[in-house]
């Protein structure tokens, strides 16, 4: 199958990262948000980052006006009508996505693929809001995405092998490496990554140790290029909570219990580098 028109979904860190990266390949996007101010943001975010590489002699200012050009912003979903591949990237909750996937259904033209991009919610369970379940598909890209070369591809029960290696050659077309993983909650990479900060979050609840110096064990002892309270900061902590919240649900292990200071945090609005404070404050 070709995939000419490509729909992002959210235009938030992840959505505007995996707009440029197809952009940047030739693909041309509409990305979509519900919010003008957000998507302002997306885009503003992308053309800061193409003048950088332009600025770093990766790009040409031609090749920088080339991928703007393909670039559409959009507030309607209803444009996903001209789109052969829709990649969702909002929030992760099982209600938002069903909901759009459901509307995306509708929309969308017959041979489309709804991919998410969602960090460790079911895709079974997501396609299950479709009558195309075979063309659902998990697209898990990593954060910030124009710099990560890995794309985890997670097949539902139901997705066929035909949307699969679509998908497959597709990652491979972005210059990333995909990674093929089953059904599981938090797939491979968040049920490995977010325990490790959720345990990182209790050594600093339980008073061991300051942030920084949580941070600066696992920088410079286990050379993580970022500690795993700056890397939360940079993930989003409501990302962080939601995602071993499904880890706890999903395994019905107390050993995936969210820690207290995590949620309090989120309650207190205080979601990491995207609002500005977290375990550390950001101007
Ligand atoms: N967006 C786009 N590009 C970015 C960026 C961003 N947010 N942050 C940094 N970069 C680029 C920079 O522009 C720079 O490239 P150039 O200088 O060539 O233009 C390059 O990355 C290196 O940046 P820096 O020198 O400023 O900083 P660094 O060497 O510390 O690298 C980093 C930054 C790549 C983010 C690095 O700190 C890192 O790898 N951190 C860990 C990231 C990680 O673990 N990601 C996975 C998160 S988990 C996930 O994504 C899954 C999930 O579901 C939650
Ligand atoms: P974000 O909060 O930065 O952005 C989400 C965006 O979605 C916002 O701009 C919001 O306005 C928009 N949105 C919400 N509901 C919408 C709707 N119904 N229609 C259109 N737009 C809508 O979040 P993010 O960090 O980019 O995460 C997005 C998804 O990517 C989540 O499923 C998350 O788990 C996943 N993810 C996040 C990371 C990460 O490191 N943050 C990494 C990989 C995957």
């Amino acid at each position: 199958m070709t995939i000419k028109n490509v729909m992002v979904i959210g235009a938030g860190q992840m959505g505007s990262g995996i707009a440029q990266v197809f952009a940047q390949s030739g693909f041309h996007v509409y990305l979509n948000d519900r919010d003008d101010k957000a998507l302002a943001k997306g885009i503003n975010t992308i053309e800061k980052l193409l003048t950088r590489a332009v600025d770093k002699g990766r790009l040409t200012e031609e090749g920088k006006a080339e991928t703007l050009n393909r670039l559409t912003p959009s507030t309607n979903l209803e444009d996903a009508k001209l789109c052969d591949l829709v990649i969702e990237a909002v929030v992760e909750n099982m209600d938002v996505k069903t909901s759009v996937f459901k509307q995306l259904d509708t929309i969308t033209p017959k041979h489309a693929i709804l991919a998410s991009n969602t960090s460790s919610l079911p895709i079974t369970e997501i396609a299950s809001a479709t009558n195309r379940p075979e063309q659902v598909i998990g697209m898990h890209f990593m954060n910030p995405v124009p710099v990560m070369k890995l794309v985890e591809i997670i097949r539902g029960l139901q997705t066929s092998d035909e949307t699969y290696q679509t998908i497959e050659d597709m990652t491979h077309q972005l210059q990333k490496t995909p990674v093929e993983v089953n059904d599981f909650p938090g797939f491979v990479s968040n049920r490995i990554l977010m325990p490790m900060i959720n345990e990182a979050i209790y050594t600093l609840y339980e008073g061991v140790a300051s942030p920084k110096d949580i941070d600066t064990v696992m920088k410079l002892g286990m050379n993580h290029p970022m500690g795993p309270l700056q890397l939360a900061d940079f993930i989003g902590l409501d990302t962080c909570l939601y995602i071993m919240e499904v880890l706890h649900e999903g395994f019905a292990d107390s050993k995936y219990r969210p820690c207290p200071l995590l949620r309090k945090y989120v309650k207190a609005g205080w979601l990491g580098k995207k609002s500005g404070r977290g375990f550390y404050q950001y101007d």
